[in-house]
């Protein structure tokens, strides 16, 4: 295993799942842990490496330091930025301030030949260099090598932007590794852990689940948790996870608020009542949700609404558990499906929750419980690998993201019942028609090639013709995006007979619908949803 100490640089994370992409297995751990704690944390012998963090800040501004032990136990360590000056501070070489900032793109001169460099490189000057695209984030920067290190690295602004002390294998660099944009990052870091540190590259899920289950164990013990499902993927491989490990221990609570897809509340059952046994309470709070709906048409209104609902349901849910003794004692822990990319370093060394789950942010300070979130290392495409792994349907850990307020915004205006079970309907046969239209050139279906589609419903009334007789009916657009990050987007491409067969299957197959429209907008200007 590998040691990430977290000196709080915004990217620390990004380390870890390098390191994990090599199939090495490694935690992040704050900075300030104690040497006895690193002792402890290596005693089982299978410590290979460490890896010290950038930060937010400069040396002279905190005087966060590695644990002396990094420094005695005799494995390799890789200072990253910040990581690299604390390394040379500590070493006995010497850090100074800068007035110019050194930030974004830059090359990087190898120099010698470096176990961790050897051969890797973007490009070779005339001269016979060896040259690195790299991206650098400094101010302060290292002026003079600590006994024992000689010079691995330079840019004509950094004259020491890379350090080596190849007998110690200690190994340091100014820029950052870990991030895209060095071009040879992932060949650096996979040189460090695979190489140099020899570690085992055998983290796959299967292993990841053991050891998940084992933390989830000794955090629980013999108390109880309760989870909100929504049948999302990050809920739904939560609550997968942490009934593998304390069985009905678990009490999740589905709160069916009446503007889920159609059949989506009996498919959450089926899957996790049905399939996985788990304790499931199902709550149908359908007319709760569209009468306090009733006469709002404002999106904001609509949202606090509908979140604020579900915050009632749910305590008087768990209330009721406790009550009715179907989770004996009454749960202590609330889990959540929090996963990495709703986490973010704060400004501090920990990670703060920016983002809890929409649906039950503010929840456990007050139903004061603790926290359980067994997901928040996990990218989503990890959770996804997890959520396969657990056993759950490809069709459900590979859906497209669904907004919590649901079908509550892609109802345009004041939310009726009577629109969502045509919006329900419409939105089924899209779907259906994605999955079943397959890309001759890709050999994927259209599903998996968008990243998130769906119908909208539309009250306003156009006027056409079915049959001898005119109908005077309502809209429904529809919408498919390509995006990797959903902070812009595109309008999918779909083939127009794909779009045309959609159409007509809607118009005649969901009676009170007679025209359908594509919206080819993207993000920005327009978003993702329309509300
Ligand atoms: P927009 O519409 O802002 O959406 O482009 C970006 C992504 O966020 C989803 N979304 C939400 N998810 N609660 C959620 O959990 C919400 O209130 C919410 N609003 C938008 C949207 O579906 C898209 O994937």
């Amino acid at each position: 295993k590998i040691l990430i100490l977290d000196f709080g640089s915004q990217v620390t994370q990004l380390i870890a799942r390098r390191v994990r992409e090599a199939h090495v297995y490694c935690e992040v751990h704050p900075c300030d842990v104690s040497s006895d704690w690193v002792r402890q944390f290596a005693a089982d012998g299978h410590l290979k490496g460490i890896i010290l963090s950038g930060s937010h800040a400069s040396v002279y501004e905190v005087d966060d330091k590695a644990p002396e032990a990094v420094f005695e136990l005799g494995v390799p360590v890789l200072g990253i930025c910040y990581g690299m000056q604390t390394m040379a501070n500590q070493l006995g070489g010497k850090v100074e301030g800068s007035h110019s900032r050194e930030f974004g793109y830059a090359e990087v001169r190898a120099h010698g030949h470096t176990a961790l460099l050897q051969g890797i490189a973007d490009f070779t000057t005339t001269e016979g260099h060896g040259m690195l695209k790299v991206w650098m984030s400094h101010g302060d920067k290292v002026t003079a090598l600590p006994p024992g290190f000689k010079v691995m690295a330079s840019t004509a602004a950094c004259p020491i932007a890379g350090m080596a002390d190849e007998q110690r294998r200690y190994y340091a660099v100014q820029f950052h590794p870990e991030v895209t944009h060095t071009v040879q990052g992932t060949a650096l870091l996979n040189r460090f852990v695979l190489d140099i540190c020899a570690a085992q590259a055998d983290w796959v899920m299967g292993s990841y689940i053991d050891e998940a289950v084992k933390k989830i164990r000794e955090q629980v013990g013999d108390e109880e948790v309760i989870l909100g499902l929504s049948g999302g993927v990050d809920s739904s491989v939560a609550a997968a996870l942490i009934h593998r490990a304390i069985g009905n221990q678990l009490t999740c609570v589905f709160v069916d608020h009446g503007l889920l897809r159609l059949n989506e509340g009996d498919m959450v059952m089926e899957m996790f009542a049905g399939k996985l046994h788990a304790n499931v309470v199902r709550v149908d709070a359908a007319d709760l949700f569209l009468g306090k709906l009733a006469g709002v048409n404002e999106p904001e209104a609509k949202r606090k609404i509908i979140g604020g609902l579900f915050v009632d349901v749910f305590k008087e849910e768990a209330a009721k558990l406790k009550a009715s003794g179907q989770a004996h004692k009454g749960a202590t822990f609330l889990a959540q499906g929090t996963i990495y990319p709703d986490v973010i370093e704060s400004g501090g060394k920990k990670a703060v929750t920016i983002k809890s789950h929409h649906n039950v942010g503010g929840l456990p300070e007050q139903l004061g419980l603790k926290l359980l979130e067994p997901l928040r290392d996990l990218f989503k495409d990890e959770v996804r690998e997890l959520g396969i792994a657990l056993g759950l349907p490809h069709a459900m850990v590979y859906r497209h993201p669904f907004p919590g307020p649901g079908l509550g915004v892609r109802i345009l205006g004041e939310v009726k019942k009577e629109y969502a079970d045509l919006l329900r309907r419409a939105d089924a046969i899209f779907i259906e028609e994605l999955r079943a239209t397959v890309d001759p050139e890709t050999g994927k279906n259209w599903y998996d090639l968008t990243s998130q589609a769906f119908a909208v419903f539309l009250p306003v009334k156009t006027v056409g013709v079915m049959g001898d007789g005119r109908t005077y009916d309502y809209v429904i657009a529809l919408r498919a995006v390509q995006t990797t990050d959903f902070m812009t987007a595109d309008s999918a491409e779909l083939p127009y007979p794909l779009l045309k067969k959609v159409a007509a299957r809607i118009i005649n197959e969901v009676r009170g619908i007679n025209r359908v429209t594509y919206d080819v907008s993207t993000k920005p200007p327009a978003t993702i949803e329309w509300e």
